[in-house]
């Protein structure tokens, strides 16, 4: 699928604003992941205030960039939705997955920053956000425009060697 092949992590953007149409699609498309049992876990915080993403830019060493996207979307999970909760970090991997492919297919660039489990990142969403108890940051994904013609392209990572047949 071309959308998967050509994804990239896309860390700079030309400073278009993320259309609210395409907001909801890439909400849609994160909730539209498997989880475990069903349990759909995932909530969301969209963040596009300038304050807010220059806050949250600080959140990990590694999150500059967001001080310069027009967009974040906080991925958490829910603890009171949680049946499987030993399944939580695989359901939330599978909602950030769909962001960034779904992002592609919008023209649009994303990159993962990492939050669970690092307990200072943790704790600094959890506090920009005030979050309850029962809300656990899990990652952050960066979204815009890029700021580079095919800043998202193919590079092939296929290796033989990573395969075993039975
Ligand atoms: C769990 C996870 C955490 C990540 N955290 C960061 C991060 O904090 N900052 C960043 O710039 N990229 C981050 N990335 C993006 C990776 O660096 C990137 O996916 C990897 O280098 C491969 O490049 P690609 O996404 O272009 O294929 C993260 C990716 C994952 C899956």
């Amino acid at each position: 699928m071309e959308a998967i092949d050509i994804r990239r992590s896309v860390r700079k953007y030309n400073g278009m604003p993320v259309e609210d149409e395409k907001i909801e699609k890439l909400l849609r498309a994160a909730m539209q992941a498997p989880s475990a049992g069903n349990q759909r876990e995932s909530e969301f915080i969209v963040v596009s205030s300038r304050k807010s993403l220059e806050q949250l830019s600080a959140m990990s060493p590694y999150s500059g960039l967001i001080a310069r996207a027009p967009l974040a979307i906080v991925l958490l999970g829910n603890t009171e939705r949680m049946q499987f909760p030993e399944n939580w970090e695989q359901d939330l991997g599978a909602a950030a997955e769909n962001i960034l492919i779904e992002a592609v297919d919008l023209d649009l660039g994303a990159v993962w920053l990492g939050v669970h489990p690092l307990e200072e990142r943790i704790a600094a969403v959890r506090k920009q956000f005030s979050l309850p108890d029962n809300l656990r940051p899990f990652a952050v994904i960066a979204v815009g425009y890029p700021a580079e013609k095919e800043a998202n392209h193919f590079e092939d990572r296929w290796e033989r060697k990573r395969v075993h047949y039975e």
